[in-house]
């Protein structure tokens, strides 16, 4: 689990309204409830006053706080009996005054003896799966909706064959994204525009992020403009940076669409050779040729991408255009 610090922040924030709700809402119930029945008022009161001598004996005496505790029971759990009967003889439930939190595991704090509790990992994940459609600007491209109808089947069953050639990548992206694991390589992308590049690592994304994996899903000219922005302002952020460098798969649409400048060509090649030395999985989807992308990123980050990336030569006619039809 290795989410971006957005993530992380949003999910804090559920899990705190989620606890203020539920204390605020068994607050409310107290006040009606003394405002009722004085004796469980009185009842508390008198709890109160208890814990506050046990303090000062604690104290006083030196003695432990196991002590303490073990020769408070007794007392404390008389309180609670007398207060349930109450509560039970007037049709209430038991615990009625106690906070209903959305996990009884934590209480809604997210976390349970210095471990990340299961309720917390779940809005991470929740908030990592909005965070990817909003990225994309799209939730609706997904493996069951990639329709391989639109490649053409031209009979031959070699390689030259685009339906067949596109079934294959497809299984490819779809065992790919089930397996996804940290070491996980990297996968490029490749083809002329309209042929479900970005429809596929969309695909995958969805998958992996479900997982519970971080994803970050960048065009390639947000991702320089982020860059950027870091670079030349002087806020002395590098939170773009770490956030592309470290996330647990990155996905770089349409590499070679952003504008070109020495900055933008280095800064895509030291986050590319970064990932691979790091051995962090990225998938990159292009239209550039290979001659292309090696004229423009240096040879050393193009060879790299060629040699240790998985290769998809994408294949078939502009969906775009198909469906128009
Ligand atoms: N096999 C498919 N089945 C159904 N829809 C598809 C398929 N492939 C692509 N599409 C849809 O066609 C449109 C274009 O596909 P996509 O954006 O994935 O192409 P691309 O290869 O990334 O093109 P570009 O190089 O221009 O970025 C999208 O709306 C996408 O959802
Ligand atoms: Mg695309
Ligand atoms: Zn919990």
């Amino acid at each position: 689990m290795a989410y971006s610090a957005e993530v992380y922040s949003a999910a804090s924030r559920i899990i705190e309204e989620r606890r203020r709700l539920a204390e605020r809402e068994a607050n409310r119930k107290k006040s009606d409830i003394y405002a009722r029945f004085p004796d469980i008022l009185a009842l508390d009161n008198q709890l109160m006053r208890e814990m506050a001598d046990f303090t000062m004996l604690m104290l006083r005496e030196q003695k432990g706080l196991e002590e303490v505790l073990s020769s408070m029971e007794g007392k404390i759990s008389e309180i609670r009996s007398e207060k349930a009967r109450i509560l039970t003889a007037n049709g209430f439930d038991p615990d009625y005054l106690e906070p209903q939190y959305t996990c009884k595991k934590c209480s809604d704090i997210g976390r349970k003896n210095g471990i990340l509790c299961s309720c917390y990992k779940e809005i991470c994940r929740t908030e990592a799966i909005k965070e990817l459609a909003s990225s994309s600007g799209s939730s609706s491209c997904s493996f069951e909706n990639f329709d391989l109808s639109y490649y053409i089947d031209n009979g031959a069953e070699d390689g030259t064959n685009p339906r067949r050639k596109m079934h294959n990548y497809y299984n490819f992206c779809i065992n790919y994204a089930n397996d996804f694991s940290a070491d996980s390589p990297s996968i490029v992308m490749m083809g002329k525009t309209g042929l479900g590049k970005t429809h596929l690592s969309l695909s995958i994304a969805k998958t992996v992020v479900e997982k519970g994996f971080g994803v970050v899903y960048a065009p390639a000219q947000k991702l320089v403009s982020d860059l950027e922005h870091e670079h030349f302002s002087f806020s002395g952020s590098d939170s773009a940076i770490k956030k592309y460098t470290n996330c647990e798969l990155l996905i770089i649409d349409d590499l070679g669409a952003e504008f070109p400048s020495q900055f933008t060509n280095a800064a895509i090649g030291n986050l590319i050779n970064e990932r691979l030395y790091e051995k962090r999985p990225t998938i990159i989807s292009t239209n550039l040729t290979v001659k292309e992308l090696t004229e423009r990123y240096s040879e050393r980050t193009a060879s790299r991408i060629f040699g240790e990336y998985k290769r998809l030569l994408f294949v078939g006619e502009d969906i775009r255009f198909l469906k128009k039809r």
